[in-house]
């Protein structure tokens, strides 16, 4: 864990100082520096070596000109359009600029800058720490070094300290997010996501946890569920977490269900084999559901909630479910298999029953769902289908303020046609290639209960090809989901 800390610059013991550019050079932050820097700041800017770009880093090594042996001024883009995310890139690309150096990095604050300071401090220490995270936990020698201390330098403030304590937090938890979705599908199955939300609940503050397997799931009659992990070995979990923290309102339970295909070869209707080894991913939903519900205990939101990951391994062989098979859900309605790659609907139909059967009053599943989502949004937005106008504006608003960005398509019950089934309640995929991401909504719609539901096909923005430009650096998992669900909580409770 990074430590976060408030100091004064001089008192911090920094290893490097780092400060936000805007443009035009020149204003207010960097001004003083300036001055004592004898105008190499400026000379920069002249040069054109120095522009405030965003996402730009310059680093400047020092000879005792200030209280740090180096400088990295880090470009924001231009002074009136400076947001959030322009800090988080900032962050992000000064943890870069300074991955061989590691030690104590202290930010300097720009208070002529748009966003207010306990805000541009929450979001350079989110972009530090998400920007520092490298993927590259297996390789023998991974000499990636994130900074140890992050320290915002300022004089001592509540406020500040708050609200950088809570973005260290979410940070750290959607990088544990981002762990589980790069843990090779040899190591990550549905028992070892298990076992890793049991250590997560052992960890936490009235957070429980229970892992059902085999047996209970049939008990339960998830015939969906239970169906897609017949291929494989690694039998199929349903993992349940329990938050239930003092002084909640007792009005909202949140249900939270998060798509945990711990790899997804497609079964029998199997996936070519390019990019194949992407589909380890295929969990994010699920990681991203256990860190934010994580995060919610972590940060003591008294917001009660409830969490399923609906865990699987989608493989063929000689056990496994087949095109033509009927299955049976919990909810008693039964499924024409069309397609075994649409399983993530299948597993998600259990775990919506199921948290609802529980009690869950407002739902939000997370599902790495759709090619076709990818298709429409890429790895930026992710899709949203609500039943519920004011659900859906929170849960946009709650992306658009943390940076998991949700964008909503519609339900509507005419697409319900593209499920009709010859032989059973409903088909789980369709010959036509047409709306593939509103399609498996309306397959979900029929699990999701009663009051208000959406459903978040994260396809696109889970786990990267290639560096996204922002504060999202490296490829692999982004930790989709644990920002996103921080910030529901927040606005919940
Ligand atoms: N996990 C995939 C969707 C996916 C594809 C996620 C690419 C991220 C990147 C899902 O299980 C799947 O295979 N969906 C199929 C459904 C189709 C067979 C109806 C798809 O979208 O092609
Ligand atoms: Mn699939
Ligand atoms: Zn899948």
């Amino acid at each position: 864990m990074t430590k976060v800390e408030i100091a004064l610059p001089g008192q911090a013991g920094a290893d490097a100082l780092a400060l936000p550019v805007a443009q035009p050079l020149g204003g207010d932050g960097s001004k003083i520096l300036d001055g004592k820097l004898g105008g190499r700041l400026s000379r920069l800017g002249e040069s054109g070596e120095l522009r405030g770009d965003r996402g730009e880093t310059v680093l400047l090594h020092l000879n005792g000109e200030l209280e740090a042996p180096r400088l990295v001024a880090a470009g924001v883009g231009k002074r009136e359009n400076v947001d959030p995310d322009a800090l988080r890139t900032a962050g992000a690309a000064a943890a870069q600029a300074l991955s061989r150096v590691g030690g104590t990095l202290v930010w300097l604050l720009d208070e002529s800058l748009p966003v207010p300071l306990p805000e541009q401090a929450a979001a350079l220490v989110e972009g530090t720490i998400l920007g520092s995270y490298s993927p590259g936990h297996w390789k023998s020698k991974d000499d990636a070094r994130a900074p140890e201390r992050i320290v915002i330098g300022h004089a001592d403030d509540p406020e500040l300290q708050a609200a950088v304590e809570r973005a260290a937090v979410v940070a750290e938890r959607a990088n544990r997010a981002r762990d589980l979705s790069n843990m090779p599908p040899n190591e990550l199955t549905p028992h070892t996501l298990g076992e890793k939300a049991q250590e997560l609940a052992a960890e936490l503050e009235h957070l429980t946890c229970a892992v059902l397997a085999t047996k209970e799931l049939d008990d339960l009659g998830m015939g969906a569920l239970t169906a897609v992990g017949r291929g494989s070995r690694n039998e199929p979990r349903l993992i349940v977490l329990r938050y239930d923290p003092p002084g909640a309102r007792d009005d909202i339970l949140l249900g939270l269900v998060g798509k945990s295909i711990t790899f997804d070869a497609g079964g029998i209707s199997i996936k070519p084999s390019g990019g194949m080894q992407d589909m380890k991913g295929d969990m994010s939903g699920g990681a991203g559901t256990l860190h934010g519900i994580g995060a919610l205990a972590a940060l003591g939101t008294p917001v009660r909630a409830i969490a399923a990951l609906a865990a699987a391994e989608n493989l063929p062989g000689g056990d496994a479910f087949r095109p033509g098979d009927i299955l049976r859900a919990a909810n008693g309605k039964t499924i024409e298999v069309i397609n075994t790659d649409a399983e993530g609907r299948l597993v998600l139909a259990d775990a919506l029953w199921y948290v609802r059967r529980e009690g869950a009053t407002h739902v939000l599943d997370l599902a790495t769902l759709t090619g076709a989502m990818e298709l429409a949004l890429g790895d930026l937005y992710a899709g949203g289908f609500a039943n519920d106008k004011d659900w859906e504006d929170r849960i946009v608003e709650a992306g658009r303020r943390s940076g998991d960005l949700v964008w909503p398509f519609p339900l509507h019950p005419r697409y319900r046609r593209y499920i009709d089934s010859a032989f059973a309640d409903m088909k789980n995929g369709s010959t036509l290639r047409q709306g593939s991401p509103a399609l498996a909504a309306e397959f979900l719609h029929e699990f999701a209960g009663d009051g208000p539901w959406m459903h978040v096909d994260m396809a696109g923005p889970a786990f990267l090809e290639r560096s996204r430009g922002d504060y999202l650096r490296v490829p692999g998992g982004t930790g989709y989901g644990v920002r996103l669900i921080a910030e529901l909580g927040r606005m919940l409770a």
